[in-house]
């Protein structure tokens, strides 16, 4: 590894820190993975170094219109270059984990076929120096970067696409599975259902509903065809899928309101944790579909089985709360960020994991992702106050006996923000938008400290 000092702009810890929490304050279990995540496409940079083949979202940027300003993920965070310097910020940190995605076409140009040495090479340094630095990698199969030569061939429309990602994951088992632990198969499925295939905002930018449930058929098939394929490896470590959960309340004392409410569920959280946890559909979800529904005939039989594969952990990303009206019609009830669409109530990620407990069972959960976007200012006071308040809840799950194992917050770096370009700034460290120097941000100061004390000062 080559030598590289601590970048100039990051503070050694403060001399004579205490160690330990003051009175009041809440402490975490022993062991908790205090962690930061990123995704390939959002940082990596390097599009077409060293053999890596394009994605959808390369694609997808690349057109006129897509994307804030034009922003495309060609260089983003640069990380691809910077990666020791990356990694002597999160050792700087004190992070226990790193959550990371593979990109698909760095390391199967063509989506399948012969590895591209190259590529892998860059997710052998990047866990290499994770582990020499003491932290634990946690890799991401997939993150919404489907291999552009797959798309042509129908990319999640078809089914053949769920193999295809079985394939890849089980190379990448065999390939990092001796260094990587923990995997997770998607990201947020919801999301690529939502955007991706019904809005038409994010890459592949389809707009039709009737596609979109066969993607997310696909999608979920694909999560279950890996898990087989990992235990097939005989590698030790826990894999699971990482799934983006929204507790959805009615807006309301209202009978009308409950009843959206209970329907809503469905398609924000029953309809991805079921197949998973449970392999199954909610009950009668199939069946509500249109009769000529293609996803009728997408889903066969045996399928929700493969879906059910057992899996070893979930992995929770948790941005906001939905509340519905007795009309089906969604309400804030809390102040909102920057980025809209976030409403910011905290109680909504302790309600979400000790819901998951009640109702699925004791699988070990870790929060994948939780955040904020704020301006360029490193003085992100509002991004202290949301992480602190989300710990709280988190703390309070886990004292409600909830087996949550870390926490990592979205995200280390600014970085593309998908349809958002840099526009939104999520990073914990400041990425500048020109020279890529890396900053960092007050709240970066703040996690250190929590990390460093495994707990919160009231
Ligand atoms: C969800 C996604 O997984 C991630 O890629 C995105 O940047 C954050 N949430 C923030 O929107």
């Amino acid at each position: 590894e080559p030598k590289s000092g601590r970048p100039a702009a990051t503070p050694a810890p403060a001399a004579g820190e205490a160690s330990t929490l003051g009175p009041g304050g809440l402490a975490f279990p022993v062991g908790f993975a205090w962690g930061a995540s990123t995704s390939a496409y959002q940082v990596e940079g390097a599009a077409a170094e060293d053999g890596r083949g394009p994605s959808v979202w390369d694609t997808f940027s690349h057109q006129p219109g897509r994307t804030r300003d034009g922003d495309t993920g060609d260089v983003a965070a640069d990380h691809y270059h910077r990666v020791y310097e990356d990694l002597d910020l999160m050792k700087s940190l004190g992070l226990k984990s790193y959550r990371f995605s593979i990109s698909w076409s760095r390391v199967l140009p063509q989506g399948r076929g012969a590895l591209n040495a190259k590529g892998l090479d860059f997710y052998h340094r990047l866990v290499d120096g994770l582990l020499a630095r003491g932290i634990t990698p946690v890799a991401t199969l997939f993150h919404w970067d489907t291999p552009q030569a797959l798309e042509d061939k129908g990319g999640w429309e078809q089914r053949d696409c769920a193999q295809w990602f079985a394939d890849y994951a089980q190379q990448m088992f065999y390939s990092l599975g001796d260094k990587v632990a923990t995997w997770l198969t998607l990201n947020e499925p919801k999301t690529v259902v939502a955007l991706g295939y019904t809005t038409g905002t994010h890459a592949p930018g389809k707009k039709d509903r009737r596609v979109a449930n066969v993607a997310g058929h696909h999608l979920l098939l694909a999560h279950g065809l890996a898990v087989q394929a990992f235990r097939g490896t005989g590698r030790k470590g826990a894999i699971g899928a990482a799934l983006n959960l929204s507790p959805v309340y009615p807006a309301d004392g209202s009978a009308g309101a409950a009843k959206q409410a209970a329907a809503l569920d469905i398609e924000e959280n029953r309809r991805w944790l079921e197949p998973v946890l449970l392999g199954k559909y909610p009950d009668g979800w199939l069946a509500s579909q249109p009769a000529n529904a293609p996803i009728r005939a997408a889903v066969r039989d045996g399928d929700t089985a493969v879906i059910g594969s057992k899996a070893d952990l979930l992995a929770v990303q948790y941005y906001n709360p939905v509340f519905v009206t007795a009309q089906g019609g969604r309400v804030t009830k809390h102040p909102t960020t920057q980025a809209g669409w976030l409403e910011v109530y905290p109680d909504g990620l302790y309600d979400l994991l000790t819901r998951i407990k009640r109702d699925y069972g004791d699988i070990p959960l870790t929060v994948t992702e939780n955040g904020m976007p704020t301006t360029n200012d490193v003085q992100d006071d509002d991004r202290i106050a949301f992480l602190r308040d989300h710990f709280r809840a988190a703390h309070k799950a886990v004292q409600a006996g909830v087996r949550l194992q870390g926490f990592h917050v979205w995200s280390l770096l600014d970085n593309f923000e998908w349809a958002e370009g840099y526009s939104q700034r999520w990073g914990l460290i400041r990425v500048d938008a020109t020279t890529r120097e890396r900053r960092y941000k007050a709240s970066a100061d703040w996690y250190r400290t929590v990390i460093a004390k495994n707990g919160i000062d009231p």
